[in-house]
């Protein structure tokens, strides 16, 4: 089975909400625009709707005309970036500095069309909650997906199994991956301040050396991956900021250094945060000054579960056909926030290939746009998805 021909009937409809949406972008927690044409469409079609859900997200809930006990949610994220667009495209941004340069205006439309098409046709048993999840791009754990998590919406809305979907246009158009276990990674930050004692450069005697306490504490770092981290294991401990001092003559008072830690396993970013604490600690004691350390964790890993992972598969190669889907596309050191849901319930999540060729601009870059031939895939995804998990019964 391709896709639906009843969804591709009304391709030209959701190519023109996808527009109407990639034109009028919202950046996290400031959707209103966005969730109020989501409600509106949702509550035609007779979806029972929740909004300000977290603020500024909407559940859609769809009940299958069955006693089927059996749930499962689908997730969207509706938030855009804080980017300027320079596609030049009709459509384009009307807001400058605010752009859907990640395709979400293309998640939102794909779990609307699916959502219309089994309102419709009711050919499920069960139920379907339908998450619109605002804000996955601003990161840390007051994200949209992480809210949602700890606001409760899976004791309000209950289900057994939770599943995302991302474009990827750096993978061929048309095709489906998915991966099993660690699938996107950790994203953590560090902020360290060396406070040593200034004074003049020809006096060194006379100071603590933040910049000497700072090269050494760089290279520390650069042991916790290389030398106490498990080979087999993935991590990157990247500094990104060094500064201190402003004169050729003054030994500084204090250095800075700072960056990002990335890590699939919990234990591997556990141990990374501890060895870091200890370096600090013990270069303060070493020289005699004091060193601050603040971690801030952000996104955990996307962890995907087996079971699930292999099902969407199957239902990517009924939709696609078995030559364009790969079960075991490589894991990426980017963060997603539905890695907290995914935390919370059983799941997968999957990339849709909507590459339209070598040159196609990724996501993120200012002359990216959701390519609208995916629509009726992805929506067909879900579709079938939801109608081979919740089967009717005769
Ligand atoms: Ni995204």
């Amino acid at each position: 089975m391709p896709i639906y021909n009843s969804i591709a009937a009304f391709h030209d409809e959701m190519t023109a909400w996808r527009r109407d949406l990639h034109a009028n972008p919202e950046l996290g927690f400031e959707e209103t625009r966005t969730a109020a044409f989501i409600a509106d469409k949702l509550r035609a079609w007779g979806v029972e709707v929740h909004e300000e859900m977290a603020g500024t997200g909407v559940i859609g809930v769809l009940r299958g005309p069955g006693a089927g006990k059996g749930a499962i949610g689908l997730r969207a994220d509706i938030d855009a970036l804080p980017m300027t667009e320079e596609t030049g495209l009709p459509h384009a941004s009307t807001i400058p500095g605010k752009m859907h340069g990640c395709g979400h205006d293309g998640h939102t439309v794909m779990l609307l069309g699916a959502a219309r098409h089994l309102a419709e046709t009711r050919n499920f048993d069960g139920t379907v909650v339908l998450i619109f999840q605002p804000a996955e791009e601003v990161g840390g754990q007051d994200s949209g997906g992480a809210r949602m998590v700890r606001e409760g919406m899976f004791n309000r809305f209950p289900v057994d199994t939770v599943w995302g979907l991302h474009n990827s246009p750096n993978m061929p158009f048309g095709t489906i991956g998915v991966r099993t276990g660690p699938a996107m990674a950790a994203s953590d930050s560090f902020d360290v301040t060396i406070e040593g004692k200034g004074g003049h450069a020809a006096r060194p005697h006379t100071t603590i050396d933040p910049v000497a306490v700072g090269t050494q504490l760089y290279q520390a770092f650069q042991t916790i991956v290389s030398r106490n981290a498990d080979p087999v294991e993935s991590a990157v401990l990247s500094v990104t900021i060094f500064q201190s001092g402003e004169a050729y003559n003054v030994i500084p008072a204090r250095s800075r250094l700072a960056g990002t830690v990335r890590t699939y396993r919990p234990a591997v970013r556990d141990m990374i945060e501890r060895r870091m604490g200890e370096i600090c600690a013990g270069l303060a004691a070493a020289h005699g000054c004091t060193i601050r350390l603040a971690y801030d964790r952000g996104y955990p890993a996307l962890i995907t579960t087996a079971a699930e992972s292999a099902f969407a598969a199957d239902v990517a190669r009924a939709v696609v056909g078995d030559d364009k889907v790969d079960s075991d596309i490589p894991p990426v050191m980017g963060g997603e926030d539905f890695a907290y849901m995914l935390e919370a319930r059983p799941g997968s999540f999957v990339r849709l290939g909507t590459g339209r060729g070598p040159d196609t601009p990724l996501v993120h870059h200012p002359r990216y746009d959701f390519n609208d031939e995916a629509l009726p895939i992805g929506a067909s995804f879900w579709v079938k998805l939801v109608e081979t998990a919740l089967p009717r019964r005769a």
